[in-house]
This record gives C-alpha cells, structure tokens and sequence, in this order.
C-alpha cells in the first residue's frame, strides 16, 4: 500500500483529505505544520507528500525545498487557494510534481496523485535494479571470511578511496579481476570508467597502440584516429590484466607516462594529459621475474606500491562452503530451480579437492552440477568425474626410494583407497563407486592392505 502524507494547518482538510485517500486504497498520514512534516520525511517511507501552499511558520515551497534536498525523486503535490497561481509555479521550477487548486474536485486530486505515485514507483524500481547490478562488484559480494581474504578486505576498505597504484596477483582464477573491479566501484572514481586490457592478447604494436590509441596513418592499417584506452580511462581506472606478459619495450614507456600521466598517441606528436589510477594483476612472480631481469625492476617498484595477494583456494578452504553454496544459489536461481543443498560427502569432496583453477573452477564444477542435480541435493555424482579422479594424489615420483613397481603399485592402490574412504566418510559403497569397482572388491582389498 503506497503511502501519502497530508500536510495542512487547517485540520478540517486533514480530515477529510485522509478520509477521501483512505478510501482510494492508500495509507494516509497527517501533519498540521511543515516542521511536523519533516520528522514524518525523516522516518516514514513515503510514496508521495500532498501540501498546502500558505501555512503561517514554514510555508510549502520551503518545506517543498527541504523534501527535494533530502529525497529530489519523492513526489510532491501543492495545494493552492485561488489567487496564489504565481507560487504554484514556482513550486513546478522547483521541482513540484503538480499543483491542485482549492477547493479541488476529488477526481482531479485522484489523477494527478495515482499518476505522480506510479511514476515514482517505476522510479524506485528502476533505482533498485540498478544497485543489484552495482552488487556485483561490490565487495560485499566477494565471498571470503578466511583470514587471509579477510585481510583483502580491509586492504580495499584502506586503499580504495586513494590514487595509489594496486598491484594484485594470485594464480588463475582467483578473483583478481573481481578485486580490481571492487577497487574501482569503492573509489570515489565509480562513477567513471573501468577499463581493462589484456597485455597477453596483443601484439607488441597493436598493445602500444590500444593503450595509448594511434593518429590517422601512423602504421599500415591506421586508418583513422584511434583514442587509446589511457584515454578511455580518463577519470577512472584502467586495469592491466596479465601485466607480466607486457613486452620490455611498452614497460619503458608504462614506467615514462606513470610518472608524468601524459603521452603521445603512436604517430602522434600531441602531448596527451590523463588522470588514471593504474590497477595490474599477474599469476606470475613479478619480484622473482624482476629479479631475473625478465621484467624491469623500476616499473615493479612502481606497480608494487599497494599490493594485495590472493591465496589459491586451496590454502583457505574454509571459504569453500561459503562459495559453493553462493555459486549453487546463484546457478539455481538463474535455471529456476529452488534452493539447492550438498550432500555431506559432495561438500567435503568440495572442500579436500586442491581446485588448481581455484575459483573459476569452482564456480564451473558448481553450475554444472546444479543443472545435473536431480532433486534440491547435489551429491558426489553430480561433481564432474575428473575431479573426483585423485588429482591431488599425484606426487613427484622419487626414483631414488622407487624399489620395484608391483611394491609401488600396491603403495599407490593403498593411497587411493584411503582417500576414497575419507572422501566418502567411510561410506564403502561409495567409495566403491567412486573407486569404479564392485564393492565385494573394495571389500577384498582392505582386507589385503589391512584397512579393516
Ligand atoms: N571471493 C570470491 N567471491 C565470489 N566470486 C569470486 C571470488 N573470487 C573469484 N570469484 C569468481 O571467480 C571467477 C574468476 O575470477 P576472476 O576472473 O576475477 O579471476 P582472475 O584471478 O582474474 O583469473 P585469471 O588469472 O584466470 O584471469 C569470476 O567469475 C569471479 O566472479
Ligand atoms: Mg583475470
């Protein structure tokens, strides 16, 4: 039920204000002054504010005033007594949504006001979807109460609103991206663009010039002015994805233009100033790369100025429930299904698998299991078999205490059948299944390596 609130010093129109809205469905609230209608504003959550114009303290345009600086989308509707016209108008430049004249028709009344709620409802929706798609970035949405992803966080909270250059790494899929992103959209930079290049993708000349754009006629193929994504970024953030693979050649010129923020487009001799806060990310070893020479040490030291460094999953596998269960949710509500929970085995195979692809992986393995779940469970079938293939049993092979194969052989057998069991909570049917074999066999050989 929308809800409107009357504001009157004559309380004869209050009555019989609410009494008529009332009986047009809404909720009406009343108040005898502006002052009183401003600590209804405060509090109440209103579809729309109906006002008298002249009221002997604060009159309505102030009050009008005061409604649009807290909340400038609520509507507001003036009433005005023949003779006033002039500061009906008024009220419209302000920002009035329309103005009835006194004494009014009810039907009139009924028009303007069902017209000025349903726009504003069409209004807060529209408000609203657009901060569901902001969530995604949000970091409230990152899923992680580890510590170290818990240290991440405060690291965003400390250094998003600044200028400082971010360097993240952390093995694929791990939420590099995802944090730059949330650096962005929690700086006072949200507003403007983030742009992302990929320096992996390109070419050494085709990434010089999607960096720093080119003039008409500066290579074979230039056919036009092109702006670079330096330019694009302008205000905002651009995040260099894959910085390790930049060529030595572009990291000279990265390093010229991070300290002075300008350049020249390629052909071009037109100096070009920007104001851009550079975020990049590697799976690599960027210390160990500039060490080695591989990647120029005084650009690392410029990236490194704030770094954040993401564990592989595997080292936080407290936040896997968490994800799991997110991405399930998420997956469920796109294919229509309902809430969707884990068998205790499915979660602790989640939960003990080493996820080399780390999040990513997760989230894949979790989509596809969800469209493969049968009821509201998802159990160990449902998980893709090459996960559930003993990956994260594979161990260099030391050749050195290697004595012969069937004695290592029979070592291996004994490894996975443990783990099989542990995977399956000691469940022999299904670490049978899971071990593709009879459970009479399981059976045959726990006794055989005296796991009985
Ligand atoms: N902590 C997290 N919470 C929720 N979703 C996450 C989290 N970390 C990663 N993801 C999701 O995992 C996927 C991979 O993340 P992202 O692309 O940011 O990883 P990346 O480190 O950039 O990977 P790559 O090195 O392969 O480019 C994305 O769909 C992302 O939304
Ligand atoms: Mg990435």
């Amino acid at each position: 039920m929308e809800t409107i609130l009357i504001v009157d010093d004559e309380k004869n129109y209050l009555v019989v204000l609410s009494a008529f809205l009332s009986g047009e469905g809404y909720e009406a609230l009343t108040a005898d002054s502006a002052e009183h209608a401003l600590e209804i504003v405060e509090t109440a959550d209103l579809d729309l504010v109906l006002t008298d114009m002249k009221m002997p303290t604060m009159d309505g345009i102030e009050l009008l005033k005061r409604i649009k600086d807290r909340d400038p989308d609520l509507p507001v509707v003036m009433m005005t007594a023949y003779g006033t016209v002039e500061k009906a108008v008024e009220a419209m430049q302000l920002g009035a949504f329309n103005f009835v004249l006194k004494p009014f028709q009810n039907e009139t009344l009924k028009q303007i006001i069902s017209k000025a709620v349903s726009t504003y409802t069409v209004l807060k929706e529209n408000r609203r979807l657009v901060e569901a798609l902001e969530d995604r970035y949000h970091f409230g949405n990152i899923i992680g109460k580890s510590k170290p992803m818990q240290a991440v966080f405060d690291m965003i909270k400390k250094i998003a609103h600044t200028k400082a250059t971010v360097l993240i790494t952390g093995e694929s899929g791990t939420g590099k991206e995802l944090i730059a992103k949330a650096i962005h959209f929690n700086s006072p930079r949200r507003n403007k663009p983030f742009v992302a290049v990929s320096c992996a993708a390109l070419t050494e000349t085709l990434l010089e010039s999607e960096l720093f754009g080119h003039e008409k006629g500066a290579f074979t193929g230039a056919i036009a002015m092109r702006k670079g994504r330096f330019e694009l970024a302008d205000g905002g953030t651009l995040f260099l994805d894959e910085i390790g693979e930049m060529p030595i050649s572009l990291q000279v010129k990265l390093l010229r233009i991070l300290e002075e923020m300008r350049f020249e487009r390629v052909g071009g001799t037109r100096t070009i100033d920007v104001d851009v806060r550079l975020i990049t990310a590697t799976n690599r070893d960027l210390k160990a790369e500039a060490e080695q020479h591989h990647f120029r040490e005084d650009l690392y030291f410029r990236l490194n100025v704030v770094h954040i460094k993401l564990q592989p999953v595997r080292e936080r596998s407290e936040d896997i429930p968490l994800l799991a269960t997110h991405f399930a949710r998420k997956s469920a509500e796109e294919s229509n299904k309902g809430e969707i929970t884990f068998t205790p085995e499915a979660m602790r195979f989640l939960c003990n698998h080493r996820w080399p692809g780390n999040v990513r992986e997760l989230e894949n393995a979790i989509e596809r299991a969800v469209l493969l779940s049968k009821g509201s469970e998802i159990t160990l079938e449902d998980l893709p078999k090459d996960l559930v293939s003993f990956s994260d049993l594979e161990t260099p092979i030391d050749w050195e205490k290697l004595s012969n194969l069937p004695e290592t052989l029979d070592a291996i057998e004994k490894r996975l059948i443990k783990k099989a069991l542990s995977l399956s909570n000691n469940v022999q049917s299904q670490a049978a299944k899971l071990l593709g074999i009879a459970r009479a066999n399981l059976q045959y050989r726990l006794k055989k390596h005296n796991l009985l």
